[in-house]
């Protein structure tokens, strides 16, 4: 499963590097409205830094609909790096420009997925990448996990290249539950990813390691 980071946060972005534990990143207006916010910086210098780091699938989204200004956003935006994904969402229009990228060969994500429809759309399309927003249905009362399994399921009986890519997760046992259905990415905040790694049983044992250790001083040579 390979892991991507949902922010536009670049000091989130180096730290999981630095963890070896990142292979894309994920962005949106909201998620990088907040990091100009909080550094000042332009939306094209952000998301450079980003590429610079990352050297893996980096996705922005257009902020039109409109078919020639989305076009445009988008090839302006892959002149950042070659790494930049355009995400467009899944409606007739956002599908109609993501068919226009994909015979311009600038690789698209195609966002706001919430139903099989959409993805089976996006697959046709030739979306590289998926994005089924699963804590936002499970928000309105739906289980989220649901539309990742009728995905996975779906890709697979067709052979699609098409990649799921599990989006608005909100806790480890989502990306627990993706896994177990085989999905191939789950884009995942900073907080969440450093909640897998916890576990009270883990820090007791390190504890008592320790304790032991040092009733014999221990050296190893
Ligand atoms: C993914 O590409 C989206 O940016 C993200 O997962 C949305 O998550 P949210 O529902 O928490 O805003």
């Amino acid at each position: 499963m390979k892991f991507f980071l949902d922010t536009a946060n670049i000091d989130e972005i180096k730290k999981v590097s630095e963890w070896g534990l990142i292979d894309g990143v994920t962005t949106n207006p909201t998620l990088l409205s907040k990091e100009i916010k909080r550094t000042g910086e332009k939306p094209f210098n952000i998301l450079k830094e980003i590429c610079e780091t990352v050297k893996g699938p980096v996705s922005a989204e257009v902020t039109s609909l409109e078919f020639n200004e989305a076009v445009k956003q988008a090839e302006k935006l892959r002149e950042i790096s070659k790494w930049i994904t355009i995400k467009s969402p899944a409606t007739i229009e956002g599908i109609k420009i993501a068919g226009e990228l994909v015979k311009r060969n600038i690789p698209v994500n195609m966002t706001l997925i919430f139903s099989a429809n959409q993805a089976i759309l996006a697959a046709r399309v030739g979306a590289t990448f998926a994005s089924p927003f699963i804590g936002r249905l499970d928000d309105i009362g739906k289980d989220g996990m649901n539309l990742v399994y009728e995905m996975v399921t779906i890709y697979n009986n067709y052979g699609f290249d098409t990649e799921v890519l599990v989006s608005s997760i909100r806790h480890p046992q989502h990306i627990v539950e993706a896994a177990l259905l085989g999905a191939g990415i789950a884009t995942i905040p900073f907080e969440v990813i450093e909640k897998m790694s916890k576990h009270p049983l883990t820090d007791c044992g390190i504890e008592r390691f320790e304790k032991d250790w040092e009733e014999v001083k221990g050296s190893w040579f």
